[in-house]
This record gives C-alpha cells, sequence and structure tokens, in this order.
C-alpha cells in the first residue's frame, strides 16, 4: 500500500457519504469504545492514545473533549485534511501524521492505547501491522480493533449479496468492475477476517488478554434493554451459542491486553 497524493474515487465516496455526519450522531458510539476500553486500561492524566486511520476523525475530536492526549496516523492525506478541518469546527487541533501503518515507525512501549476501527481490512500486510501495534504499545497498554467478519449476511464494505463470502480474488474483481482500478490503491478490504483466525494471530504475537465482543461485553451497562442483557449472559455461557453469533456477527470486535 502506498500514500496517494492524488484524487482518489473511493475517498470522494467517503468523504460524500460521511458529509452530514455530525459529532452528536457518532457520540454514543465513541463514548462506548472509550467506555470498554477504560475498563481495562484506566486512563489517567498524561495516558497517551494512537488511533490508526481516523477517517473523518470523529474519535480524535471525541477524545480531545475529553482532554485525552490522542494522535492519529492516516494514509490518505485527503481524509487528513477533513478530519483536520471538521476538527476546526469544534475548537479542536488535531495532530495527525500522514502515513502507512505498514511502514510508518510508531515508536516501542510508547502508548497506553491504540484504536484500529474499520481499518485493517484495508491494510494488505495486516500481520505486520499488529506486530507494530505490539510493540508500540506499554506493557498493560490496550489495542481496540474492529473490522470485517467474513460470514457476515451484510457487508459495510460493498452492497452485494454474501459478499464477504466470496474469494478474495472475486472480491476484488468486483469491485474493480463496478468501481474502477483505483479502489486497489485505497478502499478495497483486502481481508474479509473471522474471529477465531483474529483470536488466533493476536494471542500469537504476544497480547496477554484476547476478548472479542461478547467476552468484554458490560452487562452493567444502563444503556443495555433487558432483552439484550439476557442474550448476552446467555452467550457469555453457552459455548457453542457464542460460536455460531460471532461467526454470523456483523463485525469482528476484540480488545486485547499487552
Ligand atoms: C473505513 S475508514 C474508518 C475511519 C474511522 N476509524 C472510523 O471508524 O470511522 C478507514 C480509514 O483507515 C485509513 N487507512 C486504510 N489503510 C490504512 C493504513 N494502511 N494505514 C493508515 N490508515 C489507513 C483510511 O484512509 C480511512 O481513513
Amino acid at each position: 500500500m502506498h500514500i496517494h497524493y492524488e484524487d482518489l474515487t473511493d475517498v470522494a465516496r467517503y468523504i460524500e457519504n460521511h458529509a452530514h455526519v455530525t459529532l452528536e450522531d457518532q457520540t454514543p458510539a465513541l463514548d462506548n469504545i472509550l467506555h470498554n476500553i477504560k475498563r481495562f486500561r484506566p486512563l489517567e492524566p498524561g495516558a497517551k492514545i494512537l488511533e490508526i486511520g481516523v477517517g473523518s476523525g470523529w474519535f480524535q475530536i471525541y477524545c480531545k473533549q475529553q482532554r485525552l492526549d490522542i494522535e492519529g496516523l492516516e494514509i490518505s492525506p485527503q481524509l487528513a485534511e477533513v478530519a483536520r478541518q471538521f476538527g476546526n469546527r469544534y475548537q479542536q487541533e488535531l495532530n495527525l501524521r500522514v502515513g502507512n501503518v505498514e511502514e510508518t515507525e510508531i515508536g516501542t512501549d510508547k502508548f497506553d492505547v491504540i484504536v484500529a476501527a474499520s481499518v485493517f481490512e484495508h491494510v494488505e500486510d495486516w500481520h505486520n501491522g499488529v506486530r507494530k501495534i505490539v510493540a508500540a504499545l506499554k506493557p498493560g497498554g490496550v489495542f481496540y480493533f474492529d473490522s470485517t467478519n467474513k460470514f457476515s449476511f451484510t457487508s459495510g464494505e460493498y452492497d452485494f449479496p454474501l459478499y464477504g463470502w466470496m474469494p478474495d480474488n472475486w472480491r476484488y474483481r468486483l469491485r474493480i468492475a463496478r468501481q474502477g482500478e483505483d479502489i486497489m490503491k485505497l478502499g478495497i478490504d483486502f481481508h474479509q477476517f473471522t474471529y477465531p483466525q483474529l483470536r488466533r494471530y493476536f494471542k500469537q504475537v504476544g497480547f496477554s488478554r484476547v476478548m472479542d465482543f461478547v467476552d468484554f461485553k458490560d452487562l452493567s451497562r444502563n444503556n443495555l434493554n433487558p432483552w439484550k442483557r439476557r442474550a448476552f449472559r446467555s452467550l457469555k455461557t453457552v459455548r457453542p451459542l457464542k460460536h455460531m453469533a460471532l461467526t454470523f456477527a456483523p463485525a469482528t470486535i476484540f480488545i486485547c491486553v499487552k
């Protein structure tokens, strides 16, 4: 993957599709991510956060509003600029670098938290990216990851029946045919992940705790309706049920502790 300074159609599409989104729309989801992270790494003053793939910059802005020390790494110069502009709208100056997580130096034992939301499906050498994240976290630091789930019945990547189920080459060919060659420069989902595949790799690279979405779900939160609370309690206790639910869930979501 390279940094592309020319206009790319998928970046233009992303900007257009997200132009109407406001921080207020995003707040419940952002607050949920931060709440879950803090359960495993309390964010004391001075704690450092890195976000990989900032998109429109909402997580950056939200964290800045909470007076957290956050920086971002973003492969698209155009998106980094859009995020900076959104930041200005909310009187927040974002600390962003343009770079590719596969290549850019992100440091060693430096961060308390690293977040990569809807990013790693786009990272061609994702193994290398994850290894760099493990190295860049302090001992006890937390990695928040969410991405594609291969056997989901719907896909946030592209609206096509059973899109994620298709072999990689078929997906690439379909996207090139429908969206043009430059989808392979940025925007393509190189990877459709599965829970077992990610769990195995996160353990292999040295995370001491690897928790999927069901494992870390906080059932004491008030925003959970009683029906959902009961369903999650069953998923937490009946392993085959959890396995089935995770196989077809809309996304893969993990919190890993170094
Ligand atoms: C689908 S957007 C998600 C944005 C944001 N994290 C969110 O959840 O709204 C994926 C973002 O990751 C960026 N990205 C993709 N590959 C990357 C890489 N190798 N290194 C850094 N950023 C990358 C994209 O440019 C884009 O901003």
